[in-house]
C-alpha cells in the first residue's frame, strides 16, 4: 500500500529567517493562504517569540487559514512555548514545535552545557508543552551531526515526554544521501517505542543534497518532510518543496504519495519568488523557466513525435500552460513547422523550406524567435522584417516622490508623433504616453530589469513582455541609462506587435 507523506512548510518561518527584511503581515497572510490552497498540511507559520509582528502575524493566519494545520516554533523556554500557544490558540488544529540542539559542538561551544542538561530540559519542556496540545513535535537541532547514540538518547527521552514528532534536522546540509539514511534506518531499529511518533527530516541545501537527502529519508522510515517552496531558507536554503512534490509524483514506483494540489505548485512559486523578491534561477528545477523549455534541434524533434522522449513532467500538472520550444537557429524544421500548427496554420498556406531558411538567417541574427515572427517570415512578404516603423526621436522623464511625466516623440511610419503623459514612476508614464501614440490596447504582463556588469560601467537591461489581441510580444532594450532601456524596449515590443498587425491584415487579404 502507499504511504502518505507529510509535507510540513516553513517558508515564513526558516524561509523568511533568510531574507534581507521581514515579510509584513499582508505577505505572509497571501503566502499562507497560497500554501493551504496548494493542500500543504503543515504550515509553520512564524517564530512568536522573535518579535511582537511574528506574534501578531501568527495570530491573524490562525484566524483565517482553516484547512491546513499550523505550527509555531520555540525554543526549549517557557515563555516560547506560551507565545506559540497565545498566537496560536485560535485554530482548531495546531502544533507546537520545540527545538534544541543536540551536536557536541552546539551544546559545548553555544550552549555551553552538558548533554545530561539537554536531556533534561528537552523532557520538562515537551511535558509542559503537553499541557496546550497532545500534537508536540521536537527537533534535535544538529542531529545529522550528533553521535548516533546521544541521538538515540535525546529522541527516546522526547517520545517519553510526549512528542508526537520527532523531526532529525540536518541543520548545516552536511549529509550524503546514504548517511542519512543510515540514522534514520538506525532510530527505527533502535529505539522501542518509535512507532509512537512520526519521524521527520529537515534538510539543508549547503551540498546541493537537500532533496536527495529527504527522500533517501522516507526511504529509510521517515514520514514527514520539511522544506519550502523556492528552496528559499537560511545560506544554500532548505529542500525545495516543490522538488520532493514531484518526484515523488514522477516516480510512482517508490510508493508514497502526497496530498497536493499539483496544479497549483507553479502559481504557489510565483508568489513566494515575488513576494519575497527572490528570482528563480532558469534552470530551477520544477519551476524554472527553462523547466519546460526545450532547444537543441534532436530534442525538439523527439518531443514532436513522442513527448517522453526527453520530458519527464507533464508542465500541464504544476499549472503551466504547456511545454515550449526555445526556437534558436539550434532548432529544426521540425520545431518550425510544430508552432506553425500550434498557431493553425495548415502547411499547405506557406512555404515551409523558404521559411525555414528565412527563420535561420533571422534567429543567426536575433538569437531567439517567438511564433509572431515566424509569422511575419511566414506571411508578410511586403514588409522587411529588419524596418522598424516606430523609432525614437526624443524622450524626456521628470519624477518627483509623487508623480513622473513623460514627453516622447516617435516616428511612426512617415508619421512623427509627440505626445506626454503622467504615470505613477517613469516607467508608468512612458508607458501610458505610448498608449497616446499608438492606440494600441496593451498590458503589460512582465518587467525586468538587469544589470549587465556590476560596476559604474553597469548597463541596464529590460525585457518586457506584453499582451495584445491574447498575443504575447516580447521586447529588449538596453542602455546604460536604464529609463532609456525601458523606452528602447517598449518600442522594440511595439515593432514587433505592428508586424503582426501587417502579417494578419495580408492573410485576411489573401484569404
Ligand atoms: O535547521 C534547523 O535545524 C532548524 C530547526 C529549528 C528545525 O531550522
Ligand atoms: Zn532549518
Amino acid at each position: 500500500m502507499k504511504k502518505k507523506i507529510i509535507l510540513f512548510d516553513t517558508t515564513l518561518r526558516d524561509g523568511e529567517q533568510s531574507l534581507k527584511s521581514n515579510l509584513n503581515n499582508k505577505k505572509k497572510i497571501e503566502i499562507a493562504l497560497a500554501l493551504e490552497s496548494m493542500g500543504i498540511d503543515i504550515i509553520e507559520v512564524g517564530f512568536p517569540i522573535s518579535s511582537p509582528a511574528d506574534y501578531q502575524t501568527s495570530k491573524q493566519i490562525s484566524q483565517i487559514i482553516k484547512n491546513s494545520k499550523l505550527c509555531g516554533l520555540a525554543r526549549c523556554k517557557e515563555k516560547d512555548i506560551d507565545m506559540v500557544y497565545q498566537s496560536l490558540k485560535n485554530s482548531n488544529n495546531f502544533r507546537i514545535h520545540i527545538f534544541l540542539a543536540t551536536s557536541p559542538i552546539h551544546i559545548i561551544t553555544k550552549l555551553k552545557t552538558t548533554l545530561n542538561k539537554v536531556i533534561e530540559k528537552i523532557s520538562f519542556m515537551i511535558k509542559y508543552a503537553r499541557k496546550y496540545t497532545d500534537d508536540i513535535e521536537f527537533s534535535c537541532e544538529d542531529g545529522s551531526r550528533t553521535p548516533i547514540n546521544d541521538l538515540c538518547l535525546v529522541v527516546q527521552t522526547a517520545i517519553n515526554a510526549g512528542a508526537t514528532t520527532i523531526n532529525i534536522p540536518d541543520t548545516v546540509g552536511y549529509m550524503f544521501p546514504q548517511e542519512y539514511y543510515n540514522i534514520i534506518s538506525y532510530l527505527k531499529k533502535k529505539i522501542d517505542n518509535i512507532d509512537k511518533c512520526i519521524i521527520s527530516v529537515h534538510t539543508h541545501n549547503d551540498l546541493g543534497m537537500a532533496v536527495g537527502n529527504a527522500i533517501t529519508a522516507i526511504n529509510a522510515g521517515a514520514r514527514q518532510i520539511e522544506g519550502t517552496i523556492n528552496g528559499i531558507g537560511e545560506r544554500a536554503g532548505n529542500c525545495a518543496l516543490e522538488e520532493v512534490i514531484m518526484a515523488l509524483y514522477t516516480r510512482k514506483n517508490i510508493n508514497f504519495f502526497t496530498n497536493i494540489n499539483y496544479n497549483k505548485i507553479y502559481n504557489t512559486s510565483k508568489i513566494v519568488s515575488r513576494i519575497c523578491n527572490i528570482p528563480l534561477s532558469i534552470h530551477k528545477p520544477i519551476v524554472g523557466s527553462n523547466a519546460f523549455s526545450h532547444s537543441s534541434g534532436i530534442h525538439q524533434d523527439g518531443m514532436i513525435k513522442n513527448k517522453k522522449t526527453y520530458e519527464i513532467l507533464n508542465p500541464e500538472n504544476i499549472g503551466l500552460s504547456k511545454t515550449e520550444f526555445n526556437l534558436t537557429s539550434k532548432s529544426g524544421r521540425a520545431a518550425v513547422k510544430f508552432h506553425m500548427d500550434l498557431m493553425g496554420y495548415k502547411k499547405n498556406t506557406y512555404n515551409i523550406n523558404k521559411l525555414y531558411n528565412d527563420f535561420i538567417k533571422l534567429a543567426d541574427k536575433k538569437g531567439q524567435i517567438f511564433n509572431y515572427d515566424l509569422e511575419s517570415l511566414a506571411f508578410n512578404n511586403e514588409i522587411d522584417n529588419n524596418t522598424d516603423y516606430y523609432s525614437l526621436k526624443y524622450f524626456n522623464v521628470q519624477s518627483n516622490s509623487n508623480i513622473s511625466i513623460a514627453t516622447l516623440k516617435l516616428t511612426c511610419g512617415k508619421l512623427i508623433k509627440l505626445e506626454a503623459a503622467t504615470g505613477l514612476g517613469p516607467v508608468d508614464a512612458i508607458y501610458k504616453t505610448i498608449i497616446r501614440i499608438t492606440n494600441y490596447n496593451i498590458k503589460l504582463i512582465k518587467y525586468i530589469l538587469i544589470a549587465k556588469n556590476h560596476t559604474e560601467k553597469s548597463i541596464g537591461e529590460v525585457n518586457i513582455k506584453i499582451q495584445y489581441k491574447k498575443k504575447i510580444f516580447n521586447g529588449i532594450g538596453l542602455s546604460k541609462d536604464i529609463i532609456k532601456a525601458s523606452v528602447i524596449a517598449i518600442i522594440n515590443c511595439l515593432n514587433n506587435i505592428w508586424r503582426s498587425d501587417q502579417v494578419q491584415k495580408n492573410i485576411l487579404k489573401n484569404q
